[in-house]
């Protein structure tokens, strides 16, 4: 299992500190409160929502909570595939509302331009007044996706922002940066960890099947997502986490009880090298008396994994999320109805 790299979560906690000077002493009372209204819209979010939902009172509990589950995910995602971050310049953040994901990458990519956007002028203003004191080259935009910026960027970051879109205009969006992204440009789509907004994600990522384009994570399978064909499974990061310790106040006195980083993930290169030939383990089918099983992502597509529990647990018996070379000792597919062959594995 990768860990984001440790000299990095500290830097971005000492950033988010500076940004919210309030984290350094017990939260404001009105936080809480202000999160969980937030959280329960999110969760309710359908379609495009109109009307502001960052406003003064939550922006700042917003970027605490939220925002900092973000910034792990970014230097989680930068700790697997740390080639497809390097040396860029020039970095959007569509729809990034105070500016999160660009706090954390500013972390990240010291020296990097970057450009936020957001239909919601105040979350801009708020990142104007507190990221741009920190040192981060930051411009603003107040502009409605799929408008994008003028320029050629060379990593895109469009967190929690494409199951905000409709459909026709979540499929513009990616056209349009597919035809702006520069020569060996990155782009980072992080989605809710909820069923409907990663399964459509999972389907976006056809977009992204043929060259010049790759998909770098999280996907092992170069063709269309066989998980597509599993009646409500999706395709998520769940990894274990030591989030800060006002994180961890703010989570109980909100009710959400975040006890693990989720997330889902679509990272796509331009001109980049074809991801390495291993597996990934995307799932645990109900369990099975005597059998250890795993659903795990391979270049061949889908494959339940399986061993008999008398040999003992396998060493690809691992978390989801776990990636991993092809393991030896597995048979040959056996085809068992759907797309998912089994392969029982002998040791
Ligand atoms: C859940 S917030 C995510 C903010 C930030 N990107 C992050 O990762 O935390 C979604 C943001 O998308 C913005 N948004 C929604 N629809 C948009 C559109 N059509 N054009 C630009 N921004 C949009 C909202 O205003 C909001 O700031």
């Amino acid at each position: 299992m990768i860990h984001a790299d440790s000299g990095l979560l500290g830097r971005l906690r000492t950033t988010w500190e500076a940004a919210l000077p309030a984290l350094k002493g017990p939260h404001p009372a009105a936080w809480a409160p202000a999160l969980r209204r937030l959280s329960d819209r999110f969760n309710r979010i359908e379609g495009a929502p109109e009307g502001d939902y960052f406003d003064e009172g939550n922006v700042e509990p917003y970027l605490a909570h939220h925002g900092w589950a973000q910034a792990e995910a970014l230097a989680w995602i930068a700790a697997e595939r740390p080639a497809c971050f390097e040396g860029k310049r020039l970095v959007w953040d569509l729809g990034g509302g105070p500016g999160v994901l660009t706090l954390a990458a500013s972390v990240l990519l010291p020296g990097a331009r970057f450009v936020l956007t957001d239909l919601r002028a105040p979350a801009l203003q708020w990142a104007e007044a507190r990221l741009r004191p920190l040192g981060v080259d930051l411009t603003t935009h107040a502009q409605r996706l799929p408008e994008l910026p003028s320029g050629s960027p060379d990593l895109v970051l469009v967190g929690h922002v494409l199951n905000e879109l409709p459909p026709r205009n979540q499929e513009s969006l990616l056209d349009a940066l597919k035809a702006r992204l520069a020569p060996g440009g990155t782009l980072l789509i992080l989605e809710p960890a909820l069923l409907p907004q990663t399964r459509r994600l999972m389907e976006l990522r056809e977009t992204f099947l043929a060259e010049p384009w790759s998909i770098q994570a999280p996907c092992p399978c170069p063709g269309p997502c066989p998980m597509l064909a599993l009646a409500k499974q999706w395709c998520v990061a769940e990894v274990p986490w030591e989030p800060p310790p006002w994180f961890r106040s703010l989570d109980a006195a909100a009710g959400l009880d975040r006890r693990q980083l989720r997330f889902a993930y679509l990272l796509a290169q331009r001109d980049g090298p074809a991801s390495a030939p291993r597996a990934r383990i995307v799932g645990l089918p109900p369990p099975q008396k005597g059998k250890v099983q795993r659903w795990a992502c391979t270049p061949a597509g889908g494959e339940v994994w399986e061993a008999l529990s008398r040999h003992g647990e396998p060493p690809w018996a691992l978390p989801r999320t776990a990636e991993m070379e092809l393991p030896p000792g597995l048979g040959a597919p056996r085809p068992q109805g759907g797309n998912w062959p089994l392969r029982r594995w002998e040791p």
